[in-house]
């Protein structure tokens, strides 16, 4: 998926849209050869690769930095989204616009934001000037601390009232696309079919039209234990297992032998 007219081609053909995040150059050049359609340079970078309690942290330096890497080892094989990071967005067109284009000067081909509301003429005014713009409702990570948490969002029927208005203010924004984050699956499932865009859940069930999950918790690697969560590789045990027998190896005086050693 290399474009932004597969999303919407996936969501015509009733085909799943696979996303990951992505951070680095490493791991990025391993996806671009896999079978996943899209990469999002996500805000979650403050966590996973930064080691702070929430996304709050991230800025535009730490973003642009992980987006540039990213994208050089994609070497345009996927389409690559990146996160608008905390209040980037939030304080005016122009300084929102400066932001927008240094993470596309870094390789991203689309933008993510947070909610709505506040941010109808930018979401409009980036649309117009060619830059996809893709949405994030129901838990939106950015508000941990205005949410007390991070909570299963829509669970009250006001609440999925104004989330189903919410995906359908995005979509006639002109947004390509809605990441829908912990909110129960008939709400998800109600938003999706309203919608003509394509939803990618995360802890939101099985009939969003994709699903995303962060990099780090899917390989195993993260200690993040939500229940959406499924680890398909036992990442911090294989790489603990290599890192012991590399040092053992060292220590036993086994590594390196003659096969690794310059005569
Ligand atoms: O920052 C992130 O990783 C995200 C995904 C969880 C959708 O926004």
């Amino acid at each position: 998926m290399q474009n932004i007219h597969h999303f919407q081609e996936a969501k015509t053909q009733s085909r799943k849209i696979t996303v990951v995040t992505c951070y680095d150059y490493t791991w990025a050049r391993i996806i671009a050869d896999s079978d996943i359609d899209v990469v999002l340079v996500g805000d979650s970078a403050a966590t996973v690769m930064h080691g702070y309690a929430d996304t709050t942290p991230a800025n535009l330096d730490m973003m642009v930095m992980h987006t540039r890497a990213v994208a050089k080892g994609l070497n345009q094989k996927k389409f690559l989204i990146a996160d608008l990071p905390f209040l980037s967005y939030r304080k005016s067109l122009d300084y929102s616009l400066n932001t927008v284009e240094a993470l596309v000067q870094a390789g991203a081909q689309a933008v993510k934001l947070e909610g709505v509301r506040g941010n109808e003429q930018l979401i409009h005014h980036l649309v117009e000037s060619g830059i996809p713009v893709m949405g994030h409702l129901g838990l939106m990570p950015q508000h941990v601390h205005g949410l007390g948490g991070f909570k299963v969002q829509g669970r009250v029927e006001a609440l999925q009232k104004k989330l189903i208005e919410d995906a359908k203010s995005l979509e006639a924004l002109g947004a390509f696309s809605i990441v829908l984050e912990c909110i129960p699956t008939t709400l998800a499932q109600t938003i999706t079919y309203s919608l003509t865009i394509p939803t990618i859940g995360i802890g939101a069930g099985p009939h969003t039209d994709g699903q995303v999950l962060v990099l780090q918790d899917l390989l195993g690697l993260s200690d993040c234990n939500a229940k959406f969560i499924k680890e398909f590789m036992s990442g911090k045990t294989l790489c603990l297992d290599a890192l012991n027998r590399y040092a053992h190896e060292v220590t036993e005086e086994k590594y390196p032998t003659k096969e690794f050693t310059y005569e």
